[in-house]
Formats: structure tokens, C-alpha cells, sequence
């Protein structure tokens, strides 16, 4: 089990390139599956999670050509209509195999994804979706079994928003006959670029980004070349990272529109935040204000960036609450914060912190993704050193997270 050290009390300063955002490689890398022809993808990240959905589709018999950054796959000789358990159970994004599988093939057989840390996070809404469009469903030992003659075109309500559920339905929508309306449907930026992907396939997608996406389908796709656009999470993260510790960082090849209620956040927090074309510049001088915070569906403020913003008001001036609204079980970073010498009271799905007015490196564990992401920037503010266990956490969604860390002038190492 790999663990990272960091020696608390650097600011950060410098720059740092922003890499393609995860989730929207990991739906947009299953719309290979929906065209026999070439679709190259390019600023991939060089994530745990990709390298999985790239094993996960060449086993259905998707080509895949690896070259730095980019992927390209051929759906043209797909044999496989299977996503087994043991792939899936690493990686919930393993699901959006099933639209796609169904729309061109009218099989699948995709196990359940089992439930993770920080929540049960089922999928019902996504077979609800497919049953909607004409696809018999049979969950039997495990495993969803999808068939289809040829999906139909209907109008879906989600009752809860789904990003996941969104992408898999609009996917599936592409192929049907006929038109599909989703209804109360997400509207993350990574929704957009799959859209965007999938109309430079020929699809006909419009509404993606509100809470009304409309897809016409049409017989076939065709190949296309695509652009991964940049992670807002990882943007978001080294901001956090560098107001935490009073540094000033420029990050390059970003967006800023994506990242709106972060940014203000940040700015109430007393940063200075500067935009310019696709860098966004922080500074932040003396301690931060302690800031509350309400997950939300986009463009609300996004539950992946609640773990980055506790560990902000752990040293902020004044208290503050966090309210996650998503998931059931997020707040698995507090006790390990606690550990660390941070004041949080917990009553259901509201933290409240107290800002003290430093923190003292311990050994902790990292239990989700962002959880270990709030970790290495507790850590980085932490007086002495802090041991984070199980990193694998860590780099299922971040790219070479040290390397970033420490060209920023972290004191950071893997410990092997
Ligand atoms: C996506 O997960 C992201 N993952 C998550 O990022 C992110 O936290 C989440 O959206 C919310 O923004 C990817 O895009 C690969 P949901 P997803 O379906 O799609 C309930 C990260 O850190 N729900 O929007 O799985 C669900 O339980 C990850 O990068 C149902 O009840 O999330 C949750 O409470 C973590 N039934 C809520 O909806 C369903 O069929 C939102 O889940 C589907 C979802």
C-alpha cells in the first residue's frame, strides 16, 4: 500500500497545466462503442480510472492505440457484450458501457456496480431510463441483462439528478428510433463535452447543459476527433490547495466558466482570483475567512469539491457549514481531519467547523478520492508531517498529484 509524507508550512507558488478532466474521458471513451468507425481522443489523463475503461473496452473487442495523451479506439470489431464484476467493481463509471452497448448491439450484460464509500449509488435511474426506451431488463445473479430490438425514442423524468444517468441515457438516445426528451436532466459542464463529442459523431443532441436535453436518433455514428476539456475537480483542488497556504498559483490550460461558485467561494474565502483566457490566477495573502458551503447539482456548488473546502475551514478564521446534499455518506475525511487536530461537529448531513489556527501532522487515511484530496491539503498546512495511507485512493483522479504538488514547492514524497 503506497503512502504519500508531506512536511506542512510551504505556500505554494508557480504554475501548474490542468489535465483532462476524468469524468469526461470516462463516459466519452464508452462512445467508441456506438461507431464501428475511428474516434480519437486526445488529452486524456493519465489516471488509474482511464487505464481501467481503455482494459474494459478492449476486452469487448474495442481497438485502442495508446500514445501520450491520447487514445485512439475502433468499434468495428466488437464481440464482447460484457462489462464483468471485476472491472466494474473498481470502477462505478464501468455502467456507461451499458446505453451505448444496448443502442448498438440491443445486448449487454453489465454487472452492478457495487456501492462505495460515500454512498449505496444505485443505478436504478439509468435501467428505469432503458426499460423507458423499449429495453427488457433482467438483473439476475449480479448482473444487469439488457435487450433490445432497437430502442425508441421516450420522454425520461429523472426524479433525482443523475450525471451518470444523464450520459448513459443520452448515449443510448443516439441510436433509438425516434426522439428522446430527459427531463430534469444533469447539467455538469462534463454532460456538454460528451454532447460535443457525440455531435461531432453525427448525433443530434441539443438542451445538454440544461435540465431538458433532446436527442434525435439517427441510424448510425460515424468517427471523430475529440479534445478531453479540462478537470474543474482538479482545478478546484489546487486552488483550494493554494489559498490553504497562503501561496499564489496560476493554473494553465483551465476554464474558468466551469468553475463559477468554486471561484466565489474562494474569492469570500479572501483570495484574489484573476482569469486570463484558459489560466486562472490565486492569491491569497494572511489566513483564510471561513466560508459555508451547500452541495448542489451543477451550477451549484459540486460535491466534489466539499472534502477540498473542509480542509480550507479547518485553519480558516471563524466557523462554518458544510452541507452535502448528494451523497449519504461524505463526510468519511472528518474523522481523519479530526486526527489532525481540526474541530468538526457532525449532525446528519451538516459538518460544522471551527477554525484553529494550525493543525498537526499525523498518519491518516484516505477512504475516497476527494477525501484524499482534502487529506494532502490538510497535510500541506499541517504543522510537521503528515503519512497518508492507501493513495490508490488518490490516483484513480489525479494525474502525478506530487509532481504537480511539489513543482508548486510542496514538501511531498510517495513512500513505497
Ligand atoms: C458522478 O457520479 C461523478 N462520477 C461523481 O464524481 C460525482 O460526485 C457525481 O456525479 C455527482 O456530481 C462520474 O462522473 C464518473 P449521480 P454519479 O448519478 O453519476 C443518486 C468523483 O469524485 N442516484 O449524479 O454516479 C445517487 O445515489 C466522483 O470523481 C440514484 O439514486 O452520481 C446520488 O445520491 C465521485 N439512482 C445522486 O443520485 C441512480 O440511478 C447523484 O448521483 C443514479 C443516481
Amino acid at each position: 500500500m503506497q503512502k504519500l509524507a508531506i512536511q506542512g508550512g510551504n505556500p505554494l507558488h508557480g504554475e501548474v497545466r490542468i489535465s483532462g478532466a476524468k469524468n469526461a474521458a470516462l463516459p466519452i471513451m464508452c462512445a467508441s462503442l456506438l461507431t464501428a468507425e475511428t474516434l480519437r481522443l486526445t488529452n486524456l489523463p493519465d489516471l488509474h480510472d482511464v487505464g481501467t475503461m481503455r482494459k474494459l473496452l478492449q476486452q469487448m473487442g474495442v481497438g485502442a492505440e495508446t500514445a501520450a495523451g491520447e487514445i485512439t479506439f475502433n468499434g468495428g470489431k466488437i464481440d464482447n457484450w460484457e462489462a464483468p464484476y471485476d472491472m466494474v467493481k473498481t470502477m462505478r463509471a464501468a455502467i456507461l458501457v451499458l446505453g451505448p452497448l444496448v443502442a448498438r448491439f440491443g445486448d449487454a450484460k453489465v454487472s452492478l456496480p457495487g456501492g462505495c464509500a460515500i454512498g449505496s449509488r444505485p443505478v436504478d435511474l439509468h435501467i428505469k431510463g432503458l426499460q423507458a426506451m423499449g429495453a427488457e431488463i433482467a438483473i439476475e445473479h449480479g448482473y444487469i441483462h439488457a435487450k433490445a430490438k432497437r430502442l425508441k425514442g421516450a420522454r425520461i423524468f429523472f426524479d433525482i439528478v443523475s450525471v451518470t444517468g444523464t450520459e448513459n441515457l443520452m448515449m443510448a438516445a443516439t441510436l433509438a428510433d425516434g426522439v428522446t426528451v430527459l427531463e430534469n436532466a444533469a447539467r455538469e459542464p462534463e454532460v456538454v463535452d460528451l454532447a460535443n463529442c457525440l455531435r461531432a459523431m453525427g448525433a443530434k443532441i441539443s438542451g445538454d447543459g440544461t435540465d431538458t436535453v433532446t436527442v434525435t436518433g439517427v441510424e448510425k455514428l460515424h468517427g471523430a476527433t475529440h479534445h478531453i476539456m479540462p478537470d474543474r475537480i482538479e482545478s478546484g483542488t489546487f486552488l483550494v490547495a493554494a489559498a490553504a497556504t497562503g501561496g499564489s498559483i496560476t493554473l494553465r490550460e483551465t476554464r474558468a466558466d466551469i468553475l463559477e461558485t468554486v471561484l466565489e467561494k474562494l474569492t469570500e474565502a479572501g483570495a484574489k482570483i484573476k482569469v486570463e483566457g484558459d489560466a486562472i490566477h490565486l492569491e491569497m495573502k494572511g489566513r483564510p475567512k471561513a466560508v459555508n458551503v451547500r452541495t448542489a447539482p451543477h451550477p451549484a456548488f459540486p460535491t466534489d469539491m466539499q472534502a477540498q473546502f473542509m480542509a480550507l475551514n479547518c485553519i480558516a478564521e471563524g466557523s462554518a457549514m458544510v452541507v452535502e446534499t448528494i451523497f449519504e455518506n461524505r463526510f468519511m475525511h472528518v474523522q481523519e481531519l479530526r486526527r489532525l487536530g481540526a474541530q468538526i461537529d457532525v449532525e446528519g448531513n451538516t459538518s460544522v467547523v471551527k477554525g484553529v489556527d494550525h493543525l498537526e501532522g499525523a498518519t491518516v487515511m484516505a477512504t475516497d478520492l476527494r477525501a484524499s484530496a482534502c487529506l494532502v491539503i490538510a497535510g500541506l498546512v499541517a504543522k510537521g508531517e503528515t503519512v497518508i495511507d492507501r493513495i490508490y485512493h488518490l490516483d484513480r483522479g489525479y494525474e502525478h498529484i506530487e509532481a504537480k504538488l511539489g513543482q508548486l514547492g510542496a514538501n511531498i514524497r510517495r513512500l513505497k
